[in-house]
């Protein structure tokens, strides 16, 4: 074996978590790959701000997503102020006093989210996906962590304490928060969880 893989193989044999899945490490020369292979959903995060630009640039990304008929009917709220995130989080521990676990805020610990909404329709949700797919790998490519959330997206849609802060997105009419985005420098490295590759199927 040539110094170059016998090096290569010592890295990968011990950072475990930089193999895309469990007895799966692999080498590419191929960043894309690479980054979609490496992205994990991450939901402990330093305790450091995410630089305005780059939530910037994660959200450029995303709006060069491909989405049906051009339309870009979505709307993109980049929101990084600890007056919202903490006081969303505090908002909904009124009635919800276990809402965030050991989390410091219902975002999963981030210091910054990215709302996406989209009107009700056919393709908006796709391209909702669409997008959010572009997001979370820009923002592994800039060494920052990411995990899309749902389940916090339905409380700010629908939840009387949570209105104030829905109102100050900003939002059109009609439109809908489809996930948050929690977005931070991570400060846990999660192990790939395993896919069912038996949902791959060539067909002749
Ligand atoms: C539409 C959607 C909604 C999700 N909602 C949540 C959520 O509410 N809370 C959470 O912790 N993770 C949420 N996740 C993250 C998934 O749990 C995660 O992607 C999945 O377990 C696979 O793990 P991985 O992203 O590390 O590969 C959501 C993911 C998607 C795509």
């Amino acid at each position: 074996m040539k110094t170059k893989n016998l090096i290569v193989l010592l890295f990968a044999m011990t950072m475990g978590t930089s193999c895309w899945a469990q007895n799966e490490c692999k080498q590419t020369e191929n960043k894309v790959i690479e980054t979609i292979m490496q992205r994990r959903s991450i939901r402990k995060y330093k305790d450091m701000p995410v630089e305005k630009e780059k939530l910037q640039l994660i959200a450029d990304c995303g709006i060069a997503a491909p989405n049906a008929m051009n339309r870009q009917a979505w709307a993109v709220r980049i929101v990084d102020s600890k007056d919202f995130i903490n006081g969303s989080t505090e908002a909904m521990k009124k009635v919800n006093p276990n809402i965030t676990g050991n989390d410091k805020n219902m975002y999963r610990n981030a210091p910054a989210i990215i709302c996406v909404a989209v009107p009700s329709g056919d393709f908006s949700y796709i391209d909702a996906g669409l997008m959010g797919e572009n997001m979370m790998l820009a923002a592994q490519s800039l060494g920052l962590g990411t995990c899309c959330l749902g389940g916090v997206a339905m409380q700010l849609n629908t939840r009387p304490e949570l209105k104030d802060y829905l109102l100050r997105l900003k939002l059109p009419n009609d439109y809908k928060i489809a996930y948050v985005l929690a977005v931070g420098y991570p400060d846990e490295q999660p192990q790939a969880k395993q896919r069912d590759k038996s949902k791959i199927m060539f067909v002749e």
